[in-house]
This record gives structure tokens, sequence and C-alpha cells, in this order.
């Protein structure tokens, strides 16, 4: 009895491992997209009040706040493993780059980490003049990734 129980949680184990490893490829490329497309959402949500189009500037530092989490929750081993460079199969705008000059695309994720950090406080100022430069600069760091580590076109 008590070995059944024992090849029971084995085999429940062995389950969920293999659960954690089913997580293929094109899940984990759409939900990377996801976390990228949250991040766009929130620039635009900025952007909209600095340009005047809407009127709820106390969003802005929530958005703001809420990129920098997003951004700084980004795990890139577990985002951008190896078996999700591109292929003839694999839809994404990746580029081996990412692979092959890790370091640099590490580094330019921390970049947008910091200009998101100035980005909070400028909002915190509630000075708009000084969010939008920094919603500018934040916007760059992105722009400098996606020119080297991401695909103009699929
Ligand atoms: C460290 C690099 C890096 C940084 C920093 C970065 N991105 Fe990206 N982004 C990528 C890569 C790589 C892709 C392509 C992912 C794929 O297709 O698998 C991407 C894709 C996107 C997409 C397209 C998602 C889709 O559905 O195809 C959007 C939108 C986006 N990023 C917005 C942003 C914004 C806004 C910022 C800055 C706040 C940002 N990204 C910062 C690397 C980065």
């Amino acid at each position: 009895m008590i070995k059944i129980k024992f090849i029971s949680i084995l085999l429940f184990v062995s389950i969920l491992s293999n659960a954690a490893l089913a997580q293929n490829a094109e899940d984990i490329i759409k939900y990377r997209m996801n976390i990228m497309k949250a991040l766009g959402n929130h620039i635009s949500i900025i952007a909209a009040n600095l340009k005047g189009k809407v009127s709820i500037p106390e969003d802005i530092l929530p958005h703001s706040k809420s990129m920098l989490l997003t951004l700084s929750a980004i795990n890139i081993d577990k985002l951008f493993p190896e078996n999700t460079a591109p292929n003839d199969i694999l839809k994404t705008k990746a580029l081996d780059t990412i692979w092959s000059e890790k370091e640099l695309f590490k580094k330019t994720l921390i970049d947008s980490i910091d200009k998101t950090k100035k980005l909070v406080l400028a909002a915190e100022s509630g000075i708009n003049q000084d969010i939008a430069k920094g919603l500018g600069s934040l916007g760059k760091t992105c722009g400098s990734c996606h020119d080297k580590f991401r695909k103009k076109k699929n």
C-alpha cells in the first residue's frame, strides 16, 4: 500500500515536471509578446495624457510604475530561452543577436529600467515637461533594443 502511494507520488511529480518542460517555444513567444504589448499600452496611456487627447493625468504615475515593475520583472533567461530563437517554424521577431550578444541584450534592458525609474520620479513630480522628457528617453531605449534585437518585419 505504502509502495503504491509512493509510486503514485512519483508519477505525479514526473507529470508536473513534464508539464514544466512542455512549456513550448510558441507559448513562451506569445507570452513575451504580451509582456511587450503591455509595455506598449502603458506608454500609449501616458502619451495620450501628455498629448492632451485625454485628461486623466492621475493615470500617469500608476502606469509609469507598472512599466517599472514589468520591466524589472523580466527574466531574460526565462523569457528568451535558446529554443525560442528564430527558425523556419517559429513566429517571432526576436533576432539571433539576443543569444550571440546576450550581455549587450541584458545591458539594454537595464538601461530601459533605469530610464523608467527616472520617468517614475518625473511622474511623481507631476511636471509635464519632465514627464515628456522621461518618456522620450525611455522610448529611445525601447527603440534601441528593438533596432538591434528585433526583426523589422516578419
Ligand atoms: C532588452 C530588449 C528590449 C527592450 C528594452 C524592450 N523590448 Fe520590446 N521587444 C523586444 C524583442 C526582442 C521583441 C520581439 C519579441 C518576439 O517577437 O519574440 C519585442 C517586441 C515588442 C513589441 C511587439 C509585440 C508583438 O506583439 O509583436 C512591442 C509593442 C514592444 N516590444 C514594446 C516595447 C516597449 C514599449 C518597450 C520600452 C518600454 C520595450 N518594448 C522594451 C525587446 C525589447
